[in-house]
């Protein structure tokens, strides 16, 4: 089997390609073929030569210690695990495989709505502050400081916190700040002046930290926290004992996972990959957490991070928005010839009704026209009803205008002033409807200012 190993510790320069035979389950244990496995500080400790507890010397080795993937073989004696599920799990070595052997109780199922480079950064990014919360006690009526809230690990333990009922006051750059306030965190800037920032953001005290961060972090923490016993740090195992502080303990199991995925579906945590290995989805970054769902209605614009699964009752694949016209042949023509929307289906007179769906094969997001009856009935169009393309910057939106313009159509005011002042280009279609050509992509990126 293939997988990124080294046979020298060092820089990520040092991984490679390799081929090595491939694990058999033995009893108790699962095979699990890997789709994604997380890249967390562990995995970058043992590429730089740290030797995992427990763990064999030698080389070559095969870092990962978290993955997701589908059993392949099952051992003698496991229960609840058969070929072709699709599991996540840890271990503490060698999991940037093809394939991984773990003990069977080392594995939980995947929900089939988690894409699978989050299931891969998911069990390890979880199962630390879920840890760490039990530790210390962090429930209702507590303020707990999460340093590097922003991080893998803090991102979900300030969701957690939330979730426990607790005032979460978090540490990040300024860039990661707004994200922080979508969790539910006070957000809090690290450097100097840490100390005094976080007593402002927490007028009444702090009674719990987790240090994601190390030094200064774990030097305010020690002052502002009175019981040290809910002081945890995941960075200075060396100077815990001495000062008096906890590190997390060994209590790793596939049941918390399960707990978390379990939040995961009632839609209070979530996590999201932070980023891609644009090589192989095999290589993935820790894992982080979106914006809590709930929330009073305001004027504010929230949106849902890159990864955010659907839940589990919704296991969409597609969406198609669909509505009728009267003037189907000419509907048709302008979205196929000369919009150019490709054609993903089509039909004439099935169950009554002329029909075409537009988009591509295995995209997710289709629209489908539709005609029936004699005569055609047909809503009033309504300017607000719209098609918005969003289109991969100004020059990607000129060019749809132009070709449209080629076909003899002419820009229209939109009836939304938004529209103009973010330079989106709004035509309309035969029945009257809008077709609105925005210069950037919805989701993936902000409108561009506002012109005046
Ligand atoms: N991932 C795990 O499962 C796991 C398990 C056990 C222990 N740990 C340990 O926990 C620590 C955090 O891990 P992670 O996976 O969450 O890392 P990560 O995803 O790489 O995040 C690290 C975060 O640290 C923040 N940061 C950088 N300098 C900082 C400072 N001076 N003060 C406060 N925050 C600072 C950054 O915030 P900005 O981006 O906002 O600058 C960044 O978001 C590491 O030491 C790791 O070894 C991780």
């Amino acid at each position: 089997m293939r997988v990124a190993g080294f046979s020298e510790p060092g820089g990520p320069d040092v991984l490679r390609p390799m081929e090595i035979a491939a694990p058999e389950a033995g009893p108790g244990e699962v095979r699990v073929r890997v789709r994604a496995a997380g890249v967390q500080p562990f995995d970058l400790a043992v590429r730089e030569g740290w030797t995992p507890p427990g763990t064999p010397e030698g080389f070559p080795r095969v870092p990962g210690n978290e993955f997701a993937g589908t059993v392949d073989q099952v051992g003698d004696g496991v229960a609840g695990f058969r070929p072709g599920d699709e599991v996540m799990g840890n271990c503490r070595l060698n999991a940037y495989a093809e394939y991984v052997v773990v003990p069977a109780a080392a594995v939980t199922a995947k929900p089939a709505s988690m894409p699978w480079e989050v299931a891969g950064a998911f069990p390890a990014a979880v199962m630390t502050p879920h840890i760490a919360l039990e530790e210390m006690g962090v429930g209702a009526g507590d303020t707990l400081l999460v340093h590097a809230a922003a991080g893998g690990v803090g991102a979900v333990a300030v969701q957690l916190a939330r979730i426990a009922g607790a005032t979460v006051v978090g540490t990040a750059s300024e860039a990661n700040h707004a994200y922080l306030r979508s969790l539910g965190a006070v957000p809090v800037a690290y450097g100097d002046g840490l100390e005094e920032r976080v007593r402002d953001a927490a007028p009444g005290g702090v009674d719990a930290a987790l240090d994601g961060a190390g030094g200064d972090a774990l030097e305010v923490s020690l002052k502002l926290v009175r019981d040290r016993n809910r002081i945890i740090t995941l960075v200075e195992h060396a100077r815990a004992a001495e000062l008096g502080v906890r590190v997390t303990a060994d209590k790793r199991s596939s049941a918390r996972v399960a707990e978390a995925r379990a939040s995961t579906r009632r839609g209070g945590c979530a996590c999201t990959c932070a980023r891609r290995s644009p090589s192989t989805a095999r290589r993935t970054r820790t894992a982080r957490s979106r914006p809590a769902t709930a929330g009073a209605r305001s004027s504010s614009w929230c949106g849902t991070r890159a990864g955010t699964m659907w839940p589990e009752h919704l296991d969409v694949g597609a969406v198609r928005f669909a509505r009728p016209t009267a003037r189907f042949e000419e509907v048709l023509a302008f979205y196929r010839d000369v919009l150019g929307l490709p054609v993903l289906a089509e039909w004439r007179d099935h169950a009554g009704y002329d029909g075409a769906v537009f988009g591509l094969p295995g995209t997710p997001v289709h629209m489908e026209i539709t005609q029936s009856g004699a005569p055609p009935r047909i809503p009033e169009p309504h300017p607000e009803n719209q098609l918005v393309l969003y289109l991969r910057g100004a020059g990607a939106r000129d060019a749809a205008a132009a070709r449209l313009a080629g076909h003899g159509h002419r820009p229209v005011a939109p009836e939304n002033p938004y529209w103009s002042e973010h330079g989106a280009v709004v035509f309309q279609d035969p029945d009257g409807w809008q077709v609105v050509l925005a210069p950037w992509v919805f989701g993936a990126e902000p409108p561009p200012g506002r012109r005046p």
